[in-house]
């Protein structure tokens, strides 16, 4: 059988999956997109699993529950192992507001593989950018169990995240930069 390591000697490079996470419109999948092609340009291979994408395919039928968020980043984390075990570099960029789900994402992908990076913004600031205009629907009460309004997000604490990216006061460069190490 082949193994992770002939298929990492093959790309020659190392597996292992970025976990980006924040609310909605902080500029995970913006950072997320730049640093696939960045990469990419280096002559890696990468993934982007990315939240809007994925809730329109592999998790079209999930929403925005507490169990549905659960089911959502379980699939997900399992997916990024998949591609982890390939040797591919995959961004993982999902609001996953809980500790809880945080945890349970890095214990599927694995301690050694995964890199926790909290792109940090205050919920103020993502509602004055509103790039998809769902703050201002969470506002008139369109959307309902909002990130940040009526469904919890919670900041981390202790030791994680491995990397903390501030979009307020950062240029997208910088963090692109930090992030590229
Ligand atoms: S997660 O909480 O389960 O990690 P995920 O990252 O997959 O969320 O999806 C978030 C995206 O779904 C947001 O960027 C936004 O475009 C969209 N969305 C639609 N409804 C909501 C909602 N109630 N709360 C948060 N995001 C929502």
């Amino acid at each position: 059988m082949l193994d992770r390591p002939a298929k990492e000697r093959l790309l020659n490079q190392r597996g292992c999956v970025v976990w980006l996470y924040g609310l909605s419109g902080s500029g995970k999948s913006t950072l997320a997109n730049h640093l696939e092609r960045r990469l990419h340009d280096e002559g890696l291979l990468v993934k982007l699993l990315d939240g809007d994408k994925v809730r329109g395919g592999l998790n079209r039928n999930l929403g925005f529950s507490n169990a549905d968020r659960f089911e959502n980043i379980r699939r997900v984390a399992e997916v990024a192992k998949l591609f982890c075990d390939t040797g591919v570099i995959t961004l993982a960029a999902f609001i996953t507001p809980t500790r809880r789900l945080r945890r349970l994402a890095r214990e599927i992908v694995g301690e050694e593989d995964f890199i926790e990076t909290y792109v940090k913004c205050p919920f103020e600031t993502c509602a004055q950018r509103d790039v998809k205009g769902l703050y201002a629907k969470a506002q008139e009460g369109d959307i309902t169990q909002f990130t940040g309004k009526d469904s919890a997000f919670e900041e981390p604490e202790g030791k994680t995240p491995d990397i903390v990216i501030d979009t307020q006061t950062e240029t997208e460069d910088e963090s692109l930069e930090r992030l590229h190490q």
